[in-house]
């Protein structure tokens, strides 16, 4: 924080677009606790530390924003990625309350909340079903710019809407076994 602020003194966009996907099973390898912690370090406390330690900086930039990444599966949960899709759930929850906390500092607090795109995340390879990120980044950018703050695409939008029969009935899709 204290290299970016004297680097880029007029910074005034955070966007906490970082984060790991892991897929496993709860019961297998317990003990290694050191490695699973790292998805709730990255997905959750950096966001969560970050954001904490920029507001002082951006409250005083004028059209300052935070924009948070989350996740369909912050609404309902990949069982096969049990800790990423708590992690979601929880920067979904934080974001809804910073925003709250930070209308009367005039910074703004977006979310966007993918569905499978195709990138990277979990390893190369693994997400090659999702959607194409240009068509993905396109369509979410304009929304923003047309001044929504909680933006999905695609299932994801659907995901963010829906009531929760709809959520148990998108569980219960995603996790057949
Ligand atoms: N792809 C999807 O289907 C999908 C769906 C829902 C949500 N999301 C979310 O979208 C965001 C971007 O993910 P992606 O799909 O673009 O995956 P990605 O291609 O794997 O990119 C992940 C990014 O996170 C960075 N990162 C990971 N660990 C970090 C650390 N400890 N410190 C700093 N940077 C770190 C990586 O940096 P390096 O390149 O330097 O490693 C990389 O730029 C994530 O928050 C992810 O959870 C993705």
């Amino acid at each position: 924080m204290r290299w970016a602020t004297v680097e880029f003194p007029h910074l005034n966009v955070l966007v906490n677009n970082a984060g790991i996907q892991n897929r496993l099973q709860l019961a297998d390898d317990a003990e290694d606790w050191e490695s699973r912690r790292q998805e709730i370090v990255i997905n959750v406390e950096a966001p969560m530390h970050l954001a904490t330690l920029l507001i002082p900086h951006l409250r005083q930039q004028p059209h300052s924003a935070i924009i948070n990444v989350t996740s369909g599966l912050s609404f309902a949960p990949a069982a096969f990625a049990p800790i990423y899709s708590a992690t979601k759930a929880a920067l979904h929850s934080f974001t809804l309350s910073l925003r709250h906390q930070a209308a009367p500092t005039g910074i703004e607090v977006l979310e966007i909340v993918p569905p499978a795109v195709n990138t990277d995340l979990g390893g190369v390879g693994l997400h090659t079903f999702g959607v194409p990120v240009d068509d993905f980044a396109d369509s979410v950018m304009a929304r923003l710019a047309a001044g929504e703050q909680e933006v999905g695409y695609g299932t994801s939008e659907q995901a963010r809407l829906a009531s929760r029969a709809e959520l148990d009935e998108r569980f219960r899709l995603m996790n057949k076994r």
